[in-house]
């Protein structure tokens, strides 16, 4: 293992108290409200997510982004929070998986993984629908093919993912119908 030396263990440390005392202002929309906060420059937008804005939806698994449990939409692309400083965030418009449902009723994704027995656990299951909302904004018609590109970041070690790519393709199907009805 690498020895860090006393000296550079006291100059990160005094790094990270000089970051705390240059808080930034992180200005951006989070499911659809506007948001205004000093931060930490150092801070993790998933760590902004869930400690800062209560957003518990989004969770911490790896931390180093290998399972998607931690995606949430970003200027359209799904995105691992736990790889994300919350100052790139700056100007940006964020969906979380609290953001999907509206005035109570869950939207035809959240359905369609409910009526398809998709869901998994609440670790996974947060990141696997915005992963499909991300795709499905970019692409409403997707391909199988599509779809298991756009699923490939999120992983469940418990399950096939036979449910959740049906959820998804019956989700973007109701979707372009609800679509072309309006
Ligand atoms: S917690 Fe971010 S990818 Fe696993
Ligand atoms: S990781 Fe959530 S059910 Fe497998």
């Amino acid at each position: 293992m690498t020895k860090v030396d006393e000296k550079d263990l006291c100059a990160m440390e005094r790094a990270h108290i000089d970051s705390k005392e240059r808080l930034v202002t992180l200005s951006c929309t989070v499911n659809g409200e506007a948001i205004s906060e000093d931060i930490d420059p150092t801070m993790l937008l998933l760590h902004f997510l869930r400690d800062r804005l209560k957003l518990f939806g989004t969770k911490e698994a790896c931390g180093e982004g290998e399972c998607g449990a931690c995606t949430i939409v970003m200027d359209g692309e799904a995105v691992n929070s736990c790889l994300v400083l919350a100052i790139e965030a700056q100007g940006s418009e964020i969906t979380t998986v609290e953001g999907l449902s509206r005035d109570g009723e869950l939207s035809i994704l959240q359905q369609e993984f409910i009526n398809g027995d998709a869901l998994q656990c609440g670790f996974c299951t947060p990141g696997f629908l915005m992963s499909a909302r991300a795709l499905l904004d970019r692409n409403p018609d997707p391909s199988d093919d599509d779809i298991i590109e756009g699923l490939s970041g999120n992983l469940c070690r418990c399950t096939g993912y036979r449910q959740i790519f049906e959820a998804v393709k019956r989700a973007a199907k109701r979707e372009r119908e609800e679509l072309s009805r309006s």
